[in-house]
């Protein structure tokens, strides 16, 4: 069977790694990350996130690139092809189509976090953080969001900048504007990160990210880290297969994968060095929730030398980082309206941004004119991130592994990721086993079957089903082998 010719590839080698890593990096590492490992107890939590990003977040990811590069286009008719060369159940491509609807309900969401970051860094200049407490800077928070032309106009901007870039193609659009903002963005952190160093209490930023203390190892606090793992690292939202579509064939997947999933990683841990120690400094409380940022943070600036400065400093860093995110929740619905219906890529943006304008208003509304319909409890703005945090990713997840580890004929991927034998023995194994049974307790937990501290009661079960795995794989071919020998 021929191979699906690529329409669009990345023009260097470097266009992968800045656009998965411009999609990683984003408010789930400077705005989510250092505020749940504040509300987690710090250390531990780290830990715990980082075993999840090596035992889920890597295979996840290499398996999402390998499937869109052999298949060679959005979620959807990758997954089609792939399973088409296989032979399979064409039923799989609901997979892609979820992981698409995953991606744009996140974004619907995302560009009112986003709009508070641009918005912050507008007070920051215009004198209205200059307040004098946290309390006040939270009603500053608070009328914010409260009007409703001020919150919307913010939001509609982000999305406007997103459409604008993605309408303009892979390499115009999105490899042009994450060739200068990702090298700018590091810098801004590193020199953030310098700025904590000489003026924050560093030591006691330190100690909090990386000192350990084994009993804050909760089943709580394992399931949020592995949650986590999936938002950071755009999985099973269609932003890392359809960029993985776009490179070209020769280039290594794993080294790839290790290097986005790398860079995201350091800058979730820069950015907690870089926060941390101001808030520190300034007497405030590591785990002040969602508003860490935007409550605790601007006064902290304020009370330090050159502050302002470095305040429009970080929250233009947060505005980038969530800008080159955003672009990356829509392309896959944009590649596939180009490709499946024709439309142009400008036509397609357009299509899909009044959709998104209408959904996302109502997330808008959800802080101000909307803030009263809360239908299960909860306010539009937080169905979406419960529904596809909760949800969708990681049920994505999880098909997208037992695609690769079990329907696939094994060459197809032993071809793509092109290991050596023991590495792909061991990713086998991840797909396998251990994804699976991971992200099933993480869907155990949303459905409430798990109790506060699943560990206490399923790591046993777990371990079970990891030995069960051992066995099989070593047992399952001597057994296969001795009958066929004889
Ligand atoms: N990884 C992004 C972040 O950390 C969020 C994201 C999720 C981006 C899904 C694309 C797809 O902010």
């Amino acid at each position: 069977m021929t191979r699906e010719k690529p329409k669009n590839l990345w023009l260097s080698r470097w266009g992968f790694i800045l656009a998965a890593t411009g999609s990683a990096v984003g408010l789930g590492n400077i705005w989510k990350f250092p505020y749940i490992t504040g509300e987690y107890g710090g250390g531990a939590f780290v830990l715990m996130y980082l075993a999840c990003i090596l035992a889920i977040g890597i295979p996840v990811m290499m398996t999402e690139i390998a499937l869109g590069r052999r298949g060679r286009g959005s979620p959807i008719d990758a997954i089609g092809r792939v399973v088409k060369e296989n032979n399979g159940n064409p039923l799989w491509k609901a997979v892609g189509g979820m992981a698409m609807l995953a991606g744009f309900m996140i974004l619907c969401f995302y560009v009112v976090v986003a709009g508070w970051a641009f918005a912050y860094t507008w007070k920051m200049l215009d004198g209205s953080l200059a307040a004098t407490s946290v309390d006040a800077l939270g009603q500053v928070f608070g009328e914010h969001n409260a009007n409703p032309w001020q919150l919307g106009g913010w939001s509609v901007l982000v999305a406007l900048l997103t459409l604008w870039i993605v309408a303009k193609g892979v390499q115009q659009g999105i490899e042009r504007a994450v060739r200068w903002m990702m090298p700018g963005l590091a810098l801004m952190l590193l020199v953030l990160v310098g700025y904590a160093f000489t003026s924050g209490s560093f030591g006691a930023g330190f100690d909090f990210l990386f000192s350990f203390d084994a009993s804050k190892i909760t089943g709580e606090a394992l399931l949020a880290a592995l949650g986590h793992a999936f938002f950071t690292l755009s999985l099973a939202s269609g932003a890392i297969l359809t960029y993985g579509s776009y490179i070209p064939d020769g280039q290594s997947i794993t080294r790839t994968t290790f290097m986005v999933a790398f860079a995201d990683t350091a800058v979730a841990l820069l950015a907690g060095l870089a926060i941390f120690p101001i808030i520190f400094a300034n007497g405030m409380s590591p785990s002040a929730g969602p508003g860490l940022i935007f409550m605790s943070l601007p006064l902290a600036f304020q009370q330090m030398p050159f502050g302002t400065l470095f305040g429009v400093l970080f929250f233009a860093m947060v505005s980038i980082a969530a800008l080159t995110s955003a672009i990356s929740m829509i392309e896959a619905t944009v590649a596939y309206l180009n490709e499946k219906h024709g439309i142009s890529r400008l036509k397609a943006a357009m299509g899909a941004g009044a959709v998104l304008l209408i959904i996302s208003l109502l997330a808008m509304l959800s802080f101000n004119l909307l803030a009263g319909w809360t239908p299960g409890g909860q306010n539009f703005f937080d169905w979406l991130d419960y529904l596809t945090s909760r949800w969708m990713m990681p049920l994505g997840g999880i098909f997208l592994v037992l695609l690769a580890g079990y329907a696939l004929r094994g060459e197809i991927m032993r071809d793509e990721l092109n290991l050596p034998p023991l590495g792909y023995a061991l990713w086998l194994f991840m797909v396998r086993y251990v994804c699976p049974v991971l992200i099933t307790m993480v869907f155990l937990h949303a459905l409430g079957w798990l109790g506060f501290d699943p560990i206490a009661k399923w790591y046993w079960i777990a371990g079970a089903i990891g030995a069960l795995a051992v066995l099989g794989e070593v047992l399952r071919p001597r057994v296969v082998s001795a009958l066929v020998d004889r």
